[in-house]
This record gives structure tokens, C-alpha cells and sequence, in this order.
């Protein structure tokens, strides 16, 4: 079995389907100085689903769509066609649920099982401030229809910024029990090089749980398999369950089984990483699948990223850790 150079196996593959989005979160996506990708260079379906199959056989049995925003892809529902009979554990989607609602019937009927959609705030003016364009109302109309169609469960993504929606968090628990949905609250991270994070903005795990706590009690569940970013705490008193992704307190990187491949076909192994690796070239030159994935392979096999685990590192270290002094790819270009 294919392993990187920490002994990890490639497990999940996030393929973003578009860099372009439909909102401009503060925290992902700041400045419209961004060069979008030209739209010859962006995979078909059919590449995607090639590429999908060649590293199913390498291991992968779980794959995430995502973008920027992957429903602003037309027919989207047709990419999800093509992945549902590779036999996967997991087929899923984390969206900004801006366009949900209109697509939901066709993805369900497409093959997909389940979604992850951004909610950071319930306040609309407050929303429209975060995503600097997003409708609150139509954000909450896909989620309900999400969950009429059955795409459950529903995980809600709650990036906690100091100052911003710091006091939202029992709010956000409130909504998430009254409907039945899986929250996560995620600490603010130093993605991309454009988003002007500070480690003050960040709300830490143990701050954000302590505030559930004065009102709930939780028992901690552990993570649902080694490699999931969020360790899980469920209600005391059976109202469900939420998730902590805590990538930078308690960072998570010795289980990473996560590849990433972009719009334009770079393979990338580590969200915080500056370089991607062109799948893209091999297969616009007629390559083999052997071919491509002997290049998979040797990519996966010299991986080395622990980005996370060297932040943290940093962090506690005598010269602190300064996020500007790294390049990175912009989220926007990964989704996360
Ligand atoms: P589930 O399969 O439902 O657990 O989803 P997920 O948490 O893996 O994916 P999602 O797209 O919902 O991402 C939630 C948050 O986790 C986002 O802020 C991602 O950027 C972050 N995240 C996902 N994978 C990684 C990772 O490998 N490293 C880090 N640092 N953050 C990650
Ligand atoms: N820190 C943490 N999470 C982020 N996301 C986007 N930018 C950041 C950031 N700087 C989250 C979004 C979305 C997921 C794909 O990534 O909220 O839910
Ligand atoms: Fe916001 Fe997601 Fe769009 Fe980034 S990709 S601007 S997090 S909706
Ligand atoms: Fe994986 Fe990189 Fe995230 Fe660590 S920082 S968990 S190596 S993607």
C-alpha cells in the first residue's frame, strides 16, 4: 500500500471543482487581487473521474468535493454521477449553501450522501459582513432542504473569529440541537497568505468548549476514524453531538491521510503547502494510467507536510511563530 514518508496511507482526496465562489469570507478569501484560474485550465468531469479511479486504486475510498464554492460549477450533479459507482465509503460536499437549495434533488439523485455547509453566524447583517456578499435566508432555505431530501447528517462549519462571532457560539448550539444538525466549531487558521491572520483572532478549542460547557455538559467522543480533523463531544443529555477542529492548539497531522487536487489538476499534500504537482499536464499529454499514477505515487511517497504540528511547534518555541513568512496557496484555490 502506498505510504508517505510519516508511514501515512492516502485515504480522503478533496477535489475542488472550481476556484470561483460566490462569496468573499474575511477569513478565506479577503482581496479581490486574486488571479482566477483561466477556464481551459480547469479539469473536465470526465478528467476528474479519471483521475477519481486512479487514486481509488491507490487507496483513496473517501472523496469531498469542494471549491471556492463547488456548486457554483454548473451541472455539478453530473461530476457526482460519475463518482458514486467507484465504490467509495464517503461521497461528500462542503458548500456555502448559498445555491443549495435549488440543487439539492439533483445531487441527492446523482449519488451524493451527505454535505458540510459553512454557518459561522445567525444574524444576517453579521453575515453579510463575514462572507462580504452572502444571504443569510438562502443559506438556511438549503440547509432545510438539504435536510427534507435526506442528506443527512448535516454538519454546520463554524470558523470562530475573536471579536467577530466569538459570541455566537451558544447560539450556534442552540440552532444545531433544535435541528438536528452536527456543528463544528473550527479555530480561526493561518490559510492562504491574504487573510491577515493574527494568533489573537483565534478562539482556541479549550475556550470555545468552556462556553459549552457553562451550559451543557459533554462527554467526549474521540475522533470518528484517526485521520477526522474534528474530535467529537456529545450532549450529556442525548440532544446529539458536536465537533472541535482545533488545527492549531491540537493539531492532527501525524493521522493526515488527506490529498488534494485543485481545479486546474495540481495535486497538493498539505493545505498550508506552496507547491502543486501537475497531474494536469500528464493527462492533457496522453499519459497512461500507469503513468499518472506512478506520478501519484511518487508524490505521495516523498510527502513529508506536518504543517500544523510545525506551527504549533513554533508557537511554543522561543521566536513564536509568524504566519507571514511562508507562501502559500490561497483556500480559495484549495476549499479547505
Ligand atoms: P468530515 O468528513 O465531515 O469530517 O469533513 P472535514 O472536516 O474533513 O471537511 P470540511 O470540508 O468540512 O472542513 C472542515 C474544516 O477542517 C475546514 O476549516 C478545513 O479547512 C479543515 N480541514 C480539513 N482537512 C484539514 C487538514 O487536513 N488540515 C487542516 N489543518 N485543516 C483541515
Ligand atoms: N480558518 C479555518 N477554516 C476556514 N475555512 C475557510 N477559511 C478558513 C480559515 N482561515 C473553512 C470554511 C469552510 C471550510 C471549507 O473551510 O468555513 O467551512
Ligand atoms: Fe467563503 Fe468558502 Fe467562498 Fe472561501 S470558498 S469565500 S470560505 S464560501
Ligand atoms: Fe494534513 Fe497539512 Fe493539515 Fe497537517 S496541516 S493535517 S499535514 S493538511
Amino acid at each position: 500500500m502506498l505510504r508517505d514518508t510519516y508511514q501515512r496511507p492516502v485515504k480522503d482526496l478533496r477535489i475542488s471543482v472550481t476556484d470561483r465562489c460566490n462569496f468573499r469570507c474575511t477569513y478565506c478569501m479577503p482581496l479581490d487581487q486574486y488571479e482566477w484560474v483561466d477556464r481551459h485550465e480547469i479539469l473536465s468531469y470526465e478528467e476528474i473521474g479519471r483521475l477519481a479511479g486512479i487514486f481509488v486504486g491507490l487507496g483513496v475510498d473517501k472523496i469531498r468535493l469542494t471549491g471556492g464554492e463547488p456548486l457554483v460549477r454548473k451541472d455539478l450533479d453530473r461530476l457526482i454521477a460519475r463518482l458514486a459507482p467507484l465504490g467509495l465509503k464517503d461521497l461528500c460536499l462542503t458548500t456555502n449553501g448559498a445555491l443549495l437549495a435549488e440543487q439539492v434533488p439533483a445531487l441527492k439523485a446523482a449519488g451524493l450522501r451527505r454535505i458540510n455547509v459553512s454557518l459561522d453566524t445567525l444574524q444576517p447583517e453579521r453575515f453579510r459582513k463575514i462572507t462580504q456578499r452572502g444571504d443569510l435566508a438562502k443559506v438556511l432555505e438549503g440547509l432545510f432542504a438539504a435536510d427534507s431530501h435526506g442528506l443527512r447528517p448535516i454538519k454546520l462549519n463554524a470558523v470562530i473569529e475573536r471579536g467577530v462571532n466569538d459570541d455566537e457560539i451558544l447560539d450556534l448550539v442552540e440552532f444545531s440541537r433544535k435541528h438536528g444538525f452536527a456543528i463544528r466549531f473550527i479555530e480561526y487558521m493561518d490559510v492562504g497568505n491574504s487573510n491577515n491572520w493574527q494568533s489573537e483572532k483565534m478562539v482556541p478549542k479549550q475556550e470555545i468548549l468552556a462556553v459549552i460547557r457553562g451550559r451543557y455538559a459533554l462527554r467526549e467522543a474521540g475522533r470518528e476514524d484517526s485521520s477526522a480533523p474534528a474530535v467529537e463531544y456529545e450532549f450529556a443529555d442525548g440532544g446529539g453531538d458536536l465537533g472541535v477542529i482545533a488545527s492549531v492548539t491540537e493539531p492532527f497531522c501525524s493521522g493526515c491521510t488527506r490529498a488534494r487536487l485543485t481545479a486546474d489538476g495540481k495535486l497538493v499534500t498539505c493545505l498550508f503547502s506552496h507547491v502543486g504537482h501537475n497531474v494536469k499536464a500528464l493527462l492533457r499529454n496522453g499519459a497512461s494510467d500507469e503513468e499518472i499514477r506512478e506520478f501519484i505515487g511518487s508524490v505521495w511517497g516523498s510527502r513529508n507536510d506536518r504543517y500544523s504540528d510545525e506551527r504549533l511547534e513554533a508557537m511554543q518555541s522561543a521566536q513564536g511563530y509568524q504566519a507571514k513568512n511562508r507562501k502559500k496557496i490561497e483556500m480559495i484555490t484549495l476549499g479547505g
